[in-house]
């Protein structure tokens, strides 16, 4: 089994937040390696399956989030309440249509955020550890999506994995953006596959402004500092003082040196009205800075080809790249383990 699919369908992946699927026919849908996975909500329940109608395989929702009834255009067969109802069903002698259904994927729960897996080698808790806890409380935090953006980036996906996970490029490639906060080195913590890098704001008259807005939310997990948590093995959350979260999911593509990446900005409660209307710039500029960082990391990310990339440990490494080392060995482990089964 290749590497992107065997990551795919062994972990657990942060694809979206309770409130994006708040109302019956509420989608989200995701390119991955093993084809598409949406999530749906069911007359109240949430399902995630395979986006494929079991009659003959139509596709049934096809933007990347929105709202629609579960019917196929095809020959119209439909599902609802748990149930998948055919028009014609006198139609179908001589086969067994009770035995149709969708072929759903598992979906769980860490506070209001959703995680999908497909044969996952742990339970969500155990792949988590602990940070369930900042993830559940982050999650309590966030109050509603605020930007949605999806592309292929053209490159392999641990190119872009990588990037994202050491600052080092900063100063370079994010020269108007991100590197105007003077993000210190700061401390990296690793949590069994996953890593957590905890960044100081060196820039004084930003930190000072951050720190002014905290009347404005109202929200009961905080840490005033650059935060950012790799969820092995394609998700990344990272946020400036709890003030907005950016989800980025970089799944493999069906195609080489492809990456299907996914950014989700969320904003968080606000204190009042009033305060909304104050936060409603600062969020519309972090949607545009977000926008921005992404394309000059995918600018970059596609000069490097696939064949730069494996998963042996880098033979030079600076200090800030560290977690690249980390997410390199949680790789090869999980090559090894899988030749292991191969091989037995
Ligand atoms: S393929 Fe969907 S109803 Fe036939
Ligand atoms: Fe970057």
């Amino acid at each position: 089994m290749s590497l992107d699919i065997g990551l795919f369908e062994s972990y657990w992946h942060l694809i979206s937040h309770r409130l994006e699927l708040p109302e019956t026919g509420d989608y989200v849908r995701f390119d991955t390696p093993i084809g598409e996975v949406v999530v749906f909500n069911d007359q109240g329940n949430l399902l995630a399956f395979d986006n494929l109608c079991p009659h003959r395989g139509a596709r049934i929702f096809s933007e990347d989030a929105g709202t629609q009834g579960f019917s196929c255009r095809y020959h119209g067969w439909s599902f609802r309440s748990g149930q998948i109802h055919v028009p014609d069903p006198h139609n179908y002698q001589s086969c067994d249509l009770a035995s149709a259904k969708l072929n759903t994927y598992l979906l769980d729960w860490c506070g209001d955020f959703v995680f999908v897996a497909i044969k996952p080698l742990s339970t969500l808790n155990d792949q988590l550890g602990t940070l369930s806890e900042t993830l559940e409380n982050i999650s309590f935090n966030i109050n509603a999506r605020v930007d949605l953006n999806r592309y292929e980036f053209e490159c392999y996906w641990p190119i872009a994995v990588e990037n994202a996970l050491e600052p080092y490029h900063i100063p370079l490639i994010h020269s108007e953006t991100l590197a105007t906060l003077q993000l210190e080195n700061g401390l990296n913590v690793f949590d069994g596959c996953n890593s957590v890098w905890h960044a100081p704001i060196g820039n004084k008259r930003i930190h000072k402004q951050l720190t002014g807005f905290k009347k404005l939310f109202n929200i009961d997990f905080q840490q005033e500092e650059y935060l950012s948590i790799f969820l092995f093995p394609f998700g990344m959350l990272s946020s400036t003082f709890g003030y907005s979260y950016s989800l980025q999911n970089f799944f493999p593509s069906e195609t080489a040196e492809k990456t299907n990446f996914t950014s989700r900005l969320y904003s968080v409660n606000s204190a009042s009205e009033n305060a909304t209307k104050i936060i409603d710039p600062f969020i519309r500029s972090t949607q545009a800075v977000n926008r921005r960082v992404f394309d000059e990391d995918h600018e970059i990310c596609k000069l490097v080809p696939a064949r730069s990339w494996s998963p042996s440990p880098l033979k030079f490494a600076s200090q800030q790249e560290e977690k690249i080392a980390h997410f390199r060995n949680e790789c090869s482990q999980f090559l090894a383990k899988g030749s292991r089964s191969d091989n037995s």
